[in-house]
Parts: C-alpha cells; sequence; structure tokens
C-alpha cells in the first residue's frame, strides 16, 4: 500500500508466464499492433505512434526527451516534487538548455505562471510532471495545451505515477508526448513504459532519422543530427513497431504481455471506471487517515487519487511503524523523498490494490501500530470514516 510499485493484478501474472515468441513471428506482431490500439484507450488518443519504450518509466522519459530535444533546444520544466528534478536532469543530459520554476512542494502551478514562464522562456519543448508521488499533488494540464499551441511549444508530460487512477486525456488536453510506466494504477510490474507522440512530435522526432548502416538500404534516411541515443532512438523505435517492422531491440516479450494485459485489464473494466475506482478507495484512505487524527500533506484540491501523504505525528519514529506494519502485518506503506523524507508516510490506492479491502485492512493495522508506538489516535476512527466514504457512494 505504498506509493508503487504493488501487487500486480494476478491475470498480469499469469500472462506474463506465457511461452516466449520472436518479434516477427505473426502472432507477436499482431500482439504488438493490439497493444498499440489497447494504448490508445488507455492514454485516449488516435496517435498512430503509441507504443511501449522497453524499461521502466524512466526510460520512457528518457526516449521522449532525448528523441524531441536536439542539443540547445531550449526546455521548460516546472517543477514541483522530485520527478519534476528527474525531468530537468535528463534533459540536461539531452543537451537542451533547461529553465525551471519551482513552486513549493505539495502546491501546484497556475496556467498563467506557465504561460508567463513560456512567454519568458521561448521554449521548444514544456516538460512537465502529472501526477508526482514524492509529494502527491497533480499538477492540472487541461488548460496547458492550449496555452502551448499559441506559443508554438511541443507538450510533454510524465504521467507514471497518475494514469488510469486521475482523469487524463492525451488529445483533448493537447499533448505530444506521453510516457507512463505499468507499476502503479496499471497494475503491473516496472519495466515497461507505454508512451504515445502526436503527429506534430513524429515531425520532429523523425526529422532526425538515421537509420543504422547495418540494415540500411540505399536512400535510407542518414541524419546529420542523428537522435544522441541508439536505444532510446525513436525514430527507430516507430519503424520496429510499424508496418517497417525494421529491426531494433529484441523485444522484451515478457513485458509486451504483462503490458498488453494491462491495457486489457484496463479496456475490460473502463477506464473512466477505473479512475472512480481510484477516485473513491483513495477517498476512502483519506477519509480513513482524517479519521484516526492525522494531518495529511498537501493542496487537497489538487490530490492524485492514488496516494495520499500522510504527517507523521510528534514523537513517533516513521521508520519503526512502516517496519511494524510490514513485519507484523505484511503491509508495506512508503516515505517520501528530499525535503519530506521522514515527516510524511505516503499510503496508496492503486492498481489492484485500489480495493475496500485493502483500504479497511491498512487502516485497522495502522491504528494499532499508532497505539503500539505511543501515538494518540481515535479508537475506530479510521475504519469508521472509511466505511462512511463507501455507504455514501453506495446510496447515492
Ligand atoms: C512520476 C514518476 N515519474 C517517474 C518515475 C520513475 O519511474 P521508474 O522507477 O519506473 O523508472 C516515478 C517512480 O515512482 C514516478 O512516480
Amino acid at each position: 500500500m505504498g506509493p508503487g510499485p504493488v501487487n500486480a493484478d494476478p491475470r498480469v501474472l499469469r500472462a506474463m508466464s506465457a511461452q516466449l515468441v520472436g518479434q516477427y513471428d505473426p502472432s507477436m506482431t499482431a500482439y504488438m499492433n493490439e497493444t498499440m490500439e489497447l494504448y490508445r484507450g488507455v492514454f485516449k488518443t488516435t496517435n498512430e505512434q503509441t507504443l511501449l519504450i522497453d524499461g521502466t518509466s524512466r526510460a520512457g522519459i528518457e526516449a521522449a526527451l532525448v528523441s524531441l530535444i536536439s542539443p540547445g533546444d531550449r526546455v521548460l520544466v516546472p517543477i514541483f516534487g522530485r520527478f519534476g528534478h528527474l525531468l530537468r536532469e535528463i534533459a540536461e543530459r539531452a543537451g537542451a538548455e533547461v529553465h525551471v520554476r519551482e513552486v513549493e512542494w505539495g502546491t501546484v502551478f497556475t496556467p498563467a505562471q506557465i504561460e508567463q514562464a513560456i512567454r519568458e522562456t521561448k521554449p521548444a519543448l514544456l516538460a512537465i510532471v502529472h501526477g508526482d508521488t514524492s509529494t502527491t499533488v497533480a499538477q492540472p494540464l487541461d488548460e496547458l495545451g492550449d496555452i502551448c499551441a499559441r506559443h508554438g511549444v511541443l507538450f510533454y508530460t510524465d504521467v507514471t505515477a497518475s494514469l488510469a487512477g486521475n482523469t487524463f486525456e492525451a488529445d483533448a488536453w493537447g499533448l505530444d508526448a506521453v510516457t507512463a510506466g505499468l507499476q502503479k494504477c496499471l497494475g503491473g510490474p516496472s519495466g515497461s513504459a507505454p508512451a504515445t507522440f502526436s503527429p506534430r512530435a513524429v515531425e520532429v522526432i523523425n526529422a532526425r532519422k538515421s537509420i543504422e548502416a547495418g540494415i540500411r538500404e540505399a536512400g535510407d534516411a542518414v541524419s546529420a543530427h542523428p537522435i544522441r541515443s541508439n536505444y532510446f532512438d525513436l525514430s527507430m523505435i516507430f519503424d520496429y513497431w510499424g508496418p517497417k517492422r525494421l529491426n531494433h531491440h529484441t523485444e522484451a516479450t515478457t513485458m509486451l504481455y504483462g503490458a498488453r494485459e494491462c491495457a486489457r485489464l484496463l479496456v475490460d473494466e473502463g477506464i473512466d471506471a477505473a479512475v472512480e475506482r481510484h477516485r473513491l478507495h483513495g477517498a476512502a484512505m483519506l477519509a480513513g487517515v482524517q479519521g484516526l487524527g492525522l494531518a495529511v500533506f498537501g493542496d487537497l484540491e489538487h490530490r492524485m487519487n492514488n496516494v495520499v501523504a500522510v504527517r507523521i505525528p510528534e514523537g513517533v519514529t516513521g521508520d519503526a511503524v512502516r517496519g511494524e506494519l510490514l513485519n507484523d502485518f505484511g503491509i508495506e506503506i512508503g516515505t517520501s523523498f528530499g525535503p519530506l523524507h521522514g515527516k510524511v508516510w505516503r499510503i496508496g490506492t492503486m492498481g489492484y490494490n485500489a480495493r475496500k479491502d485493502t483500504v479497511l485492512t491498512t487502516l485497522a493495522a495502522l491504528e494499532q501500530v499508532l497505539r503500539r508506538s505511543g501515538a494518540t489516535v481515535t479508537g475506530g476512527g479510521g475504519v469508521g470514516a472509511a466505511y462512511e466514504v463507501y455507504q455514501d457512494a453506495a446510496g447515492s
């Protein structure tokens, strides 16, 4: 019940135990096409270039940024938590002239602040996290696409922690590039990064297309300024997933089975229903920790549905409580990074673990462990408050 990774859905685990096939086996290419279509549904996009980057979520981020950024490009990174710093770091390594703006952790930017920063820095690309698990708040993105379009800026976001648990609409919000991971609300393991790219992003990426010498044919593209990574060269990865099936890496078959099953689960449930499930169980967890008498961190108006940051009460050792929850109840919760390390616990309700039984059990266990650690808690207040949220939802 931490900020992710969390338990995988058993259907995903079963899918990942299927026999391997090579990437040119017709069944495999069919799975690849099917996976592209499934993720169009998950991202709410019609983008042709919707595929998997092999590697954890940051592989997706790195592929997007190294492929979209030409050295010397100006990139704007508004930072409101740990993962904004990661975007800055990756953009800098890709050779960008990075401009950052920062707000206090636990808060988000207004659209006016972002537009002002765009006016001041005139970037080629805006790179921003959607839900930053380190602070548990989500940046509203719905107005940023129009701003980027007005200023001719490409718009990238990292939805690793938020996708499928919070409303997200790649096309309606004007996104050019989006990358994710499986280990949060998608109910899978880390190791595959679903991603989608708009036609405008594809044009920028393909302008630097270079086909590897060993597989190049007469007339094939050889850019004078190729993308600075071979593994993460999206122009090559597009050709690998597309009808050309041009050889690139050896597809991670087992991860593809897992990623495909994560998307099938979401499409079966309905993506809006999955978001609503995360909203309900997240609301029950929030009410529960407050019902125990604990304070929560961050701007609640912008909180992510799938994770809540709870202030560690005075006199309580955060890691000792985490240890007892894990050792005595088999429940893992997280702490946080940087300025929040040791100050908050992060409790997740995501993916396969966004369920009533996990919420109620976690609250019951937390109450006992807190009591043993000497904290003052409201007896039965956690489970009781969560039950009220479930009763209200059932009655509405
Ligand atoms: C918002 C966000 N971005 C990126 C990452 C990095 O993901 P990974 O560890 O899968 O590379 C995480 C991991 O928690 C995250 O929450």
